[in-house]
């Protein structure tokens, strides 16, 4: 009698509630990012899997790992580099899959372990949503130009299984290449891409497997779907404390700077022109550093040297606590800039934007692209002014920026608000409504673009930020002498405070 209550009772633990996997069969990786934005979203997607997985009642417990807490490299958003550790420190010999998620991704743990116990994890196979290019684009360096439509990759955000003997060749092939490093990309643009490229030149048969339950919004048939970045956390930036710098030179003052003059620059307040020769029509500030073809590294450099100048100087700009870094052809959003910034740690460095690496397979580092535009906070900048220089005038600023803030320690905060390239050149699935930036003139109408995407919340929003540029103006009119200054600036600041901006 004893024996089969026992046996009863062991077969209901047992036993997957709904369907044929358990809950320690999946191993879970959430691309997470250890700024405290970040990493409070990633604890809190964990969080709801656990949750969710205590109501099944299988008697056993998923495995999910935060990317930035397993891998200190900094490197795991590129998935290549950590693909043989995945395979040695992320797999039991119970998990059945694995499952790579971002910190954005909403699952439905219940949904998963159906949805996937109707897969054949036995198979070399990995599913996902599938995402591909309307157009050959330069951030897949421009693959399959011929029909680009033809490849797939898939949407990490709403969700992507592997199944192990899959991983397992991965790994195999991928310690055999690193033997030659040379076979290794130097560059990492779009992760996503790269890995379905690297899974389709190990075998032309393995090609991701679009699922219905990984989904690119929101529908009762998602096990995972995709969710577009909170970004507003309870208190935007007011524009006062934000000091945006443009990157130009003579040639194209005429031909790019109107574009930025008549659409987003109407919404700053503090707004610097800078170039290698004065223009008294802009006016521009001379960098007294020569044009250089690319790279701009000196110039940057002495850019930011400049601004922390003024701002310990003009006391106009003595609230300044952000810095954003564009190119004179990059299009932003203001107000979805100055909400989002409002998310992050004060105490903490600042080094937003674009991610893109270079060499991640070694010693490589992470960078904030800079044609997306690079947020940086004051005191990043000063990091920045007092630890690094050019090994040569023309590097690549945002590369040598990034390699130098490596070495103190400061990493690179991701955003996908930002773009270093046209929109055209994204799928229209994975480009988020609160979108920041968009870069590059070429083939499109910056007029139209910015239209389309940022005019009419921008327009709002500066509607009810109005008070603050009419005490700048006030200010200047009156020129001020530097006590009455402080005071006026103390009473401004008081006010920003008071009023609360909520969209
Ligand atoms: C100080 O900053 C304000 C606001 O950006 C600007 O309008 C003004 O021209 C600056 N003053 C000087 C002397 O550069």
């Amino acid at each position: 009698m004893l024996k089969i209550v026992l046996i009863s009772f062991t077969f209901i633990l047992l036993t997957p509630t709904t369907c044929g996997i358990f809950s320690d069969e999946i191993s879970f990786l959430v691309l997470s990012q250890k700024n405290k934005y970040h990493l409070g979203v990633a604890k809190q997607l964990k969080h709801t899997i656990i949750e969710q997985s205590l109501n099944l009642d299988d008697g056993t417990k998923p495995n999910i790992y935060l990317a930035n807490e397993v891998f200190k490299k900094g490197n795991s958003w590129a998935i290549i580099p950590i693909l043989i550790d995945i395979r040695n420190q992320l797999i039991t010999s119970r998990t059945k899959w694995f499952v790579l998620c971002e910190t954005n991704s909403v699952i439905n743990f219940k949904k998963l372990l159906s949805s996937l116990s109707a897969e054949d994890e036995t198979k070399e196979v990995y599913m996902g949503y599938s995402l591909y290019d309307r157009e050959a684009t330069i951030i897949h360096h421009f693959a399959f130009f011929r029909n680009p439509q033809q490849f797939h990759f898939p949407y990490i955000r709403a969700g992507v299984a592997f199944s192990i003997p899959l991983l397992n060749r991965l790994a195999n092939h991928l310690s055999l290449l690193s033997q030659q490093p040379k076979m290794l990309t130097d560059f990492t643009i779009d992760a996503a891409h790269e890995l379905a490229l690297f899974i389709w030149n190990v075998d032309k048969n393995l090609v991701l497997k679009s699922v219905p339950y990984f989904c690119s919004r929101f529908g009762l048939e998602c096990a995972i779907y995709a969710k577009e970045e909170n970004i507003f956390c309870g208190n935007a930036i007011s524009l006062d404390k934000v000091l945006f710098a443009v990157k130009t030179c003579g040639k194209y003052h005429k031909e790019r700077l109107p574009f930025i003059q008549k659409t987003w620059a109407r919404f700053t307040i503090h707004l610097r022109f800078f170039s290698d020769i004065y223009d008294s029509t802009i006016p521009t500030v001379p960098t007294g550093v020569e044009n250089t073809e690319r790279g701009h590294c000196e110039k940057s450099l002495k850019i930011l040297r400049l601004i922390l100048n003024e701002i310990s100087k003009n006391s106009t700009l003595k609230n300044i606590e952000f810095i954003v870094l564009a190119d004179d052809d990059t299009l932003l959003s203001i107000s979805s800039l100055s909400e989002y910034l409002g998310c992050f740690d004060k105490k903490e460095y600042m080094f937003l934007g674009e991610r893109y690496g270079y060499n991640l397979f070694s010693d490589g580092y992470s960078y904030i692209t800079g044609g997306a535009g690079i947020v940086f906070n004051t005191k990043t900048i000063k990091k920045i002014v007092d630890s690094c220089s050019c090994s040569s005038i023309s590097s690549p600023d945002d590369m040598i920026i990034a390699s130098c803030l490596k070495q103190l320690n400061i990493e690179a905060i991701h955003s996908s608000l930002f773009h270093q390239a046209r929109f055209r050149d994204y799928s229209p699935e994975i480009l988020e409504r609160s979108s920041i930036s968009f870069h590059k003139f070429w083939q499109i109408d910056p007029f139209e673009v910015y239209e389309n995407w940022f005019r009419k919340k921008d327009e709002e929003y500066f509607k009810i930020n109005k008070h603050i540029l009419s005490d700048y103006k006030y200010i200047k009119q009156n020129c001020m002498t530097p006590s009455s200054v402080k005071n006026k600036q103390k009473q401004k600041s008081n006010q920003i405070n008071s009023n609360h901006i909520e969209l």
